[in-house]
């Protein structure tokens, strides 16, 4: 179930970071102050975080309307040498009529945080329509408003803006899960301080349970099999918004914090950060992006189960994606080659053993499936999960979340 290829790891220079060094950040302000400014969502300070630590490169801001196209088009960007970077999300700042007339005609605007704090300058903009319907479809594959993140954009400007983006000061949450926050930059150094010699990384939105953790050890495996002596696994968790009954990003480091403590992963070979992205739902074009991000930030092989990026449709019934197109799709996708991908099979609860296993289709009465809705009901009513399920302290930390919410 794993596909081997040579790897070579990207280099540090491909980064395009946005933050403005710290000499220039006085000047900038003084500027800004003379600029028209546009308060941005929490949602856009998320995607300007992105930005400025470089996950997205080699974008240089929010999308101009050629990089949109392609976008939506071909999940890719071209550039000037002719290859292509993989970018399958769009990442475009929605502005209203209002905004848009204030706008026009300049050449720089500054960008103000829901507190009212200058964050970034954006330069040589361009404004497009935003047809809402268009992004929806091809983002998602439906245009159903009930869709947490097509809500979103429904609910924004009619106008698209594009440019270079300058980021004034480093986005900082003050939540104290800011040391998890660490950039692509600072990953790749924190590989090199423990002496990696290869990556591999797992994205996820959810708690850790057993399943999981079967994927990440049998990746591990499957390095040192292949000659790997110090392999380094990045927990990745999703750090923006989510939708309202995923478990919250404090919750959910604290209960893979205790995975961790418990020895289900080995804390010394596993590093657990924050991916400061938003959530999109949006199946086998989203998981490219978070693989893409991913491979900026120095990994070098990219874990995928069933699902990534997934929910129910909105209607309640169904999957909104076949759930084994988002590795197919991943393993196919354009400007991912330095990416390996190691895709793996559902993993499900074995009653015979009383483990977390990958699912065997001849013994199909001997498994229980336990997705995430299930896993939240569970944990929402306290009641305890099959034995093996999840590490028994990590689960008291979503019992317990569940029980405040009360
Ligand atoms: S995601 O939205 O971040 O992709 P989630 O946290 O549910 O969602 O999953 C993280 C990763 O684990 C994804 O690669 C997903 O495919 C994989 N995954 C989740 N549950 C299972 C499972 N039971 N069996 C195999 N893979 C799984």
């Amino acid at each position: 179930q794993v596909r081997a290829t040579a790897v070579s790891q990207v280099a540090v220079d491909d980064l395009v970071e946005l933050l403005v060094p710290e000499s220039q950040r006085p000047a900038k302000h003084t500027e800004a102050e003379g600029l028209p400014s546009v308060a941005v969502s929490d949602i856009d300070m998320q995607w300007i975080h992105v930005l400025s630590e470089g996950w997205a490169s080699p974008l240089r801001g929010f999308m101009r309307e050629q990089e949109y196209l392609q976008c939506l088009h071909f999940n890719s960007l071209r550039q000037p040498d002719g290859s292509v970077a993989n970018m399958s999300v769009p990442i475009a700042l929605a502005i209203n009529d209002e905004q848009k007339k204030e706008l026009d005609g300049k050449n720089a605007f500054a960008l103000k945080s829901p507190e009212g704090k200058v964050v970034a300058i954006l330069r040589n903009f361009e404004i497009y329509e935003h047809n809402k319907e268009e992004r929806c479809a091809r983002t998602f594959g439906l245009t159903d408003e009930r869709h947490p993140y097509a809500e979103i954009i429904y609910n924004s400007g009619d106008y698209l803006v594009g440019g270079d983006l300058e980021v004034l000061e480093p986005i900082k949450y003050g939540d104290g899960l800011d040391e998890f926050r660490l950039s692509p930059r600072q990953l790749r150094e924190e590989y090199k301080n423990r002496n990696a010699d290869a990556v591999f990384v797992f994205q996820l939105r959810n708690p850790i349970h057993n399943g999981h953790a079967l994927l990440m050890t049998s990746c591990r495996e499957e390095l040192i099999s292949r000659g790997f002596k110090n392999p380094i696994l990045l927990v990745h968790q999703i750090g923006g918004k989510v939708k309202g009954d995923d478990i919250p990003l404090e919750v959910r480091i604290a209960q893979n914090k205790r995975v961790l403590a418990e020895g289900v992963l080995d804390p010394k070979s596993t590093l657990l950060g924050i991916f400061p992205s938003p959530m999109l739902y949006a199946g086998p074009t989203e998981v490219q992006w978070h693989a893409k991000a991913r491979m900026n930030a120095g990994c070098q092989y990219y874990i995928v189960g069933r699902d990534p990026a997934g929910m129910k449709h909105p209607n309640g019934e169904r999957d909104m994606f076949d759930p084994w197109h988002g590795k197919s799709v991943l393993s196919m996708a354009p400007g991912l080659e330095k990416l390996e991908i190691l895709p793996f099979r559902v993993a499900a609860y074995d009653k015979t053993t009383s483990k977390m296993s990958f699912f065997d289709p001849s013994r199909l009465d001997d498994f229980e499936f336990i997705s995430g809705t299930k896993m939240r009901k569970f944990a929402a009513a306290g009641d305890t999960p099959p034995d093996g399920f999840m590490a028994p302290t990590a689960w008291k930390v979503l019992v317990d979340y569940y029980a405040s919410k009360k």
